[in-house]
């Protein structure tokens, strides 16, 4: 099967909406320095960009995930592949990912740095389904509320591919 993307949320659409988002935490985190955890590999694209618009001293790091059962959206136990580098101890952490879809890895990952004793700790996701939603998760910034559409492009892939599209796309299937 041969598949389609069709586009979702243009370049200019996805670029409008991070500038609005990174205007509110420049607002909310004045005075303080955010730092961003990026989920790797989706949420990379949404976070350097995101970064780049915000004004209050930003610092970051990285980390990798997967679910141990293989596919991140079966099962919510999740196996950090690589972990960050530095402590959260009294940082004011930002979670920046690509999509939350059932909630599972979020819900999962959000307990997890909430017990390495954050100054604060909220999550930023480019992207919601949540008509999705099995585990209930706190969203602090959205970008997009999307349907039940399976999405590539700005980090998001489809089986490794698409995510150097610079907008977002819905994988439609042909035959
Ligand atoms: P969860 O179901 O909320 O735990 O989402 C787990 C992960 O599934 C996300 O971080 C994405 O990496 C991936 N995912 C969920 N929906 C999509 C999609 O529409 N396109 C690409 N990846 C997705
Ligand atoms: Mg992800």
């Amino acid at each position: 099967m041969k598949e389609h993307i069709r586009v979702l949320k243009t370049e200019e659409e996805v670029d409008a909406k991070i500038q609005e988002i990174g205007d509110r935490i420049s607002k909310e985190y004045a005075g303080k320095t955010v730092h961003l955890v990026c989920v790797l590999k989706g949420g990379s694209f949404f976070m350097c960009e995101l970064a780049k618009r915000i004004t209050v001293p930003v610092t970051l790091d990285f980390m990798s995930v997967s679910s141990y059962g293989g596919d991140t959206r079966s099962s919510g136990i999740v196996k950090i592949v690589k972990d960050l580098d530095e402590p959260l101890k009294d940082r004011d952490v930002l979670v920046v990912e690509d999509i939350v879809d059932s909630g599972r890895t979020l819900s999962y990952l959000m307990e997890l740095l909430k017990n390495r004793g954050p100054a604060s700790l909220k999550l930023c996701t480019l992207l919601d389904k949540p008509d999705r939603r099995v585990v209930d998760v706190k969203v602090d910034y959205t970008g997009f509320e999307i349907p039940d559409v399976f999405v590539v492009g700005y980090g998001l892939d489809y089986d490794q591919k698409y995510r150097n599209l610079p907008y977002i796309g819905a994988v439609e299937f042909e035959d």
